[in-house]
């Protein structure tokens, strides 16, 4: 078949995979392929071992792969080949020299950028899927625009909201998709181009087209909107824990108010993952830098917040253990940083195992589909850690649940006969608020939950 246009994707991960596969399964015109210098990664994305878990990501991907969609680590052929390249490489937080710690890592996309000049022979649009400081466009923009060629690259920022565990779902049934460019003819033709894919499957209306500059900051304040929102609701209870109130009736009498709604206000351990964090550090770092610092602090206060609860958390199983969990054996279910995902970054389990572990627990860490990642996240520092799917086995002889991720399977679980193969007292503290409670109380547990009143037998 020929197809109509030629899209290339750098950077095969959790943006990048699902975004393409969705492009190709909606777009059976367009050939798109998808590099990365990893080749581990993308020999597992070429077979039904995919490396990321994304519940109907590999139906997706087993649905267009070798027609339309293709993987492949041949960087120079396929930039040279593209008319259209979507930039998704990381863009972590940057570890070293200014900025270390807030500001973010753009070597990666920079990297990109040069080798896009070097192997382009004709004009191409220039897609940021990242996420990047406001502003990052005029870079690329005067990156690609010395090139002895003569060659017009057009850039333009569409930035991506899938949330991980719901990605495909995400994908299909977005709320918006957001395409910023210049706004010049050339701009917004580009734009057009690119609205011109999303359109063979979204509605017209939930196109929304802006300058730059407004699409490259949107990304970065929805994310920090969302996070506002998770450290408000933890903040509250905080005060909940002290004064016998219940954060899971807050929640509902709060979110009851249509303007306020219920979304991203369930009390938890923290948020985790890969972004929330480092883009409002990243956030803040730009305010700062434009010396608006009272606006830095103001959204500075939410990661701090984040960290306040975690934190909070660990220290409420060393204080209800009677001050010493030396050699207790202590399972944490769950270690991804939120359910239907293996992925762990910034998660808060990586916090409490770490901090488990600093006060000599045994600790025991159940996942369904987490392990690997945990298994790296505490490379070296976990001599005589059990990793065990089977939440059953995991409880053998355990002093304490402490659930951190909040998966459904452990929702199922028949805590009876957790509860006899446990050592006693039995403690729970249920990071997520996901267990029955009042349940677990009667079966003989001491049930801490987060935000409520703790339920004892002492
Ligand atoms: P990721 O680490 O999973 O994937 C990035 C990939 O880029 C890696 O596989 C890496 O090997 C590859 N790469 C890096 N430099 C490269 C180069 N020069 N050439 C080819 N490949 C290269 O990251 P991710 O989670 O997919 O995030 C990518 C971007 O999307 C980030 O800016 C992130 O903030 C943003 N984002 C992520 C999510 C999410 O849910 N993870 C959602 C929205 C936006
Ligand atoms: C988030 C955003 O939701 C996406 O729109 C965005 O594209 C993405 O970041 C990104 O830029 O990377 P993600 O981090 O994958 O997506 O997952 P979320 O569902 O947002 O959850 C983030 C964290 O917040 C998880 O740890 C989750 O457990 C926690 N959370 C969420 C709460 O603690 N309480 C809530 O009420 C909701």
């Amino acid at each position: 078949m020929k197809f109509t246009k030629n899209i290339l994707c750098i950077g095969a991960g959790y943006v990048g995979g699902p975004t393409m596969a969705i492009i190709a399964l909606k777009c059976p015109d367009y050939k798109v392929t998808v590099v990365d210098v990893n080749e581990e990664r993308i020999g597992r994305w070429n077979s039904d071992d995919l490396p990321i878990y994304e519940p109907g990501l590999l139906n997706a991907v087993q649905a267009a792969r070798g027609k339309n969609l293709f993987f492949s680590t041949a960087i120079p052929e396929s930039i040279t080949d593209a008319d259209i390249i979507f930039v998704s490489v990381n863009t972590p937080t940057k570890t070293f020299g200014l900025g270390a710690g807030m500001a973010s890592d753009l070597q990666h996309w920079e990297k990109t950028a040069h080798q896009i000049v070097a192997y382009s022979e004709r004009p191409k649009i220039i897609v940021e899927k990242s996420t990047l400081p406001v502003r990052t466009a005029e870079a690329m923009e005067r990156i690609l625009s010395e090139n002895i060629k003569n060659i017009h690259f057009e850039v333009i920022s569409n930035p991506e909201f899938l949330a991980e565990g719901s990605a495909v779902k995400d994908l299909l049934e977005p709320d918006r998709v957001l395409i910023g460019s210049q706004q010049t003819e050339s701009g917004f033709e580009a734009a057009r181009v690119i609205a011109a894919i999303y359109a063979h499957w979204v509605p017209i209306e939930k196109i929304i087209t802006t300058n730059l500059w407004s699409a490259e900051l949107s990304k970065l304040v929805a994310n920090a909107f969302l996070a506002q929102r998770i450290s408000s609701i933890n903040a509250i209870s905080a005060l909940c824990e002290k004064t016998d109130a219940d954060i899971s009736e807050i929640s509902f009498a709060v979110g009851s108010d249509k303007r306020i709604g219920f979304d991203f206000i369930n009390a938890s351990i923290g948020f985790g993952g890969s972004c929330f964090k480092k883009d409002i550090l990243n956030l803040v770092y730009i305010c700062r830098s434009y010396g608006l610092n009272e606006v830095a602090d103001y959204w500075e206060m939410v990661v701090k917040m984040n960290a306040y609860q975690q934190e909070r958390f660990l220290r409420k199983i060393i204080k209800e253990m009677f001050n010493t969990i030396v050699g207790k054996k202590i399972v944490l279910l769950g270690f991804a940083f939120k359910a239907n995902t293996g992925d762990t970054r910034e998660s808060p389990g990586i916090f409490v195992a770490k901090k488990l572990l600093d006060e000599r627990a045994a600790l025991v860490i159940c996942d369904p589909q987490a392990l690997e990642n945990a298994r790296k996240d505490l490379a070296g520092l976990d001599d005589g850690v059990i990793y065990e799917a089977d939440p059953y086995r995991a409880a053998a002889g355990a002093q304490a649940i402490a659930v951190i991720t909040e998966w459904d399977v452990f929702k199922k679980l028949d805590f009876e006969k957790i509860f006899n193969v446990m050592q006693k007292p039995a403690f729970i503290f249920d990071g997520r608020n996901i267990l029955d409670h009042r349940r677990l109380f009667e079966i003989g547990f001491n049930v801490f939950p987060l935000g409520k009143p703790s339920l004892t037998h002492f």
